[in-house]
């Protein structure tokens, strides 16, 4: 069993100012003001850009003589000529910021635009993996905006992008970027459809498991994972049940906010698994984590044995083992209409070894509390698309 050795030293962060509330999106003009921001391009994804609420942003922003517009030709899983597309449109219109909303994808493409709009690089020199370029003009001013609860990214610059010539998601980010703020207004949240309501929340359900398991000494962070996993625990089923019931939309968007936190710690297999199943067949992020998330705990069981006591408390209310915390665990996915095998969205079993050696390189791998050799994460790829739980 893994140990937590409180005589390291260690170097914690906190990310950027954060607004929450039912109806602060009517505060966005005053703080393009209160920041300068006389021309920002708001960024979002396809579908999003038709969302009664995107239309009456673009029209208090005029209201204001802030002159914005949308770029919305991003992706579920952004890809990275979007984003260069992204860069070529802020350029020509000569905006001063960016307004990355929507969901994780909404929102990474925003992000990750901000990345290059200022400058000339690649993409991919922004990689995570990467040393951070040192010499660049400053980046945009960046305001972030989600839409679901959710993918937690709206507090730092990280953005999942496919690499279109190696067929894998990446993390891009720099250190310097932050947002200068994370608006939170629950009621964006509230026409979000049933099943994209299950999928996000589970996202949201997966980044606090998974980071409360990364074996580290990161406490600001596991007290945020367990905070947001208990806000989840006590909403998701409910906001699936009732979408119109914003006290429990505005528990999940905190929750989904502190889960997204937290995971600045680092992440672990459901999620390297799922950003090449991503990449590979276009599938959605948090259904594809939902239906993986079994097997991965099963495989770390013993390594995350000092763990489920408390995630059984935060999550279901009551103290439990493993196999209470696995049982409750696949009833919420039952409950959520959580397809029991990768299969049924679309995932065929011809790539396995493909998915594994993808996976294996993923940043979220190395931080899992057991290490996978490529044939552990072909094991668990093919239970995964024939039988998930
Ligand atoms: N950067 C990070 O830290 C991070 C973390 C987790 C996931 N991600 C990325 O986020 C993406 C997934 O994000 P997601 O799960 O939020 O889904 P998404 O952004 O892909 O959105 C899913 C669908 O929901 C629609 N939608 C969004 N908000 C809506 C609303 N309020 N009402 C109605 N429809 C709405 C969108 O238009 C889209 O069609 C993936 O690309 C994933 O890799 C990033
Ligand atoms: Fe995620």
């Amino acid at each position: 069993m893994n140990k937590i050795n409180f005589l390291d030293s260690v170097d914690w962060s906190f990310p950027v100012p954060i607004s929450y509330g039912p109806n602060r999106i009517n505060e966005l003009p005053e703080i393009c003001k209160t920041n300068n921001l006389g021309r920002p391009l708001l960024v979002t994804d396809k579908s999003s850009k038709d969302l009664p609420f995107m239309k009456k942003i673009l029209q208090d922003l005029n209201r204001y003589s802030i002159k914005s517009d949308i770029f919305s030709d991003i992706s579920p899983n952004p890809i990275d000529d979007e984003i260069y597309n992204g860069r070529s449109f802020y350029k020509e219109g000569k905006y001063d910021s960016i307004i990355a909303i929507g969901g994780g994808s909404g929102m990474d493409g925003g992000k990750a635009i901000s990345l290059i709009a200022n400058n000339s690089e690649n993409l991919w020199d922004f990689e995570y993996e990467k040393s951070p370029i040192n010499k660049l003009s400053s980046f945009p001013p960046l305001i972030c905006i989600p839409t679901t609860a959710g993918t937690g990214a709206e507090t730092e610059s990280t953005a999942m992008v496919t690499n279109s010539e190696l067929g894998m998601k990446l993390c891009v980010w720099h250190p310097k970027q932050k947002p200068i703020t994370a608006l939170l207004d629950p009621c964006l949240t509230v026409s979000l459809p049933k099943n994209l309501t299950a999928w996000t929340g589970t996202d949201a359900l997966v980044h606090g498991i998974e980071a409360f398991c990364v074996n580290s000494l990161y406490s600001v962070a596991d007290g945020m994972a367990l905070q947001g996993l208990n806000l989840i625990g006590n909403n998701l089923l409910e906001v699936y049940k009732n979408p119109d019931n914003l006290n429990a939309r505005g528990a999940m968007l905190i929750g989904s906010c502190l889960t997204g936190i937290s995971f600045l710690k680092g992440l672990g297999l459901v999620h390297a698994i799922s950003h090449m199943v991503g990449a590979v067949y276009d599938t959605q992020h948090g259904l594809t984590n939902a239906v993986i998330l079994p097997q991965v705990l099963n495989f770390n069981k013993n390594e995350i044995q000092s763990k489920i006591n408390s995630m059984n408390f935060a999550i279901f209310n009551e103290p439990g083992n493993f196999d209470n915390f696995y049982s409750n665990i696949t009833q919420i996915l039952d409950t959520l209409d959580i397809p029991d095998n990768l299969e049924k969205i679309g995932v065929k079993d011809n790539k396995i070894t493909e998915l594994a050696k993808k996976s294996s390189k993923d940043s979220a791998a190395f931080t899992n509390p057991k290490k996978a050799s490529i044939q552990d994460l072909e094991k668990i790829i093919k239970k995964t698309i024939k039988k998930a739980r």
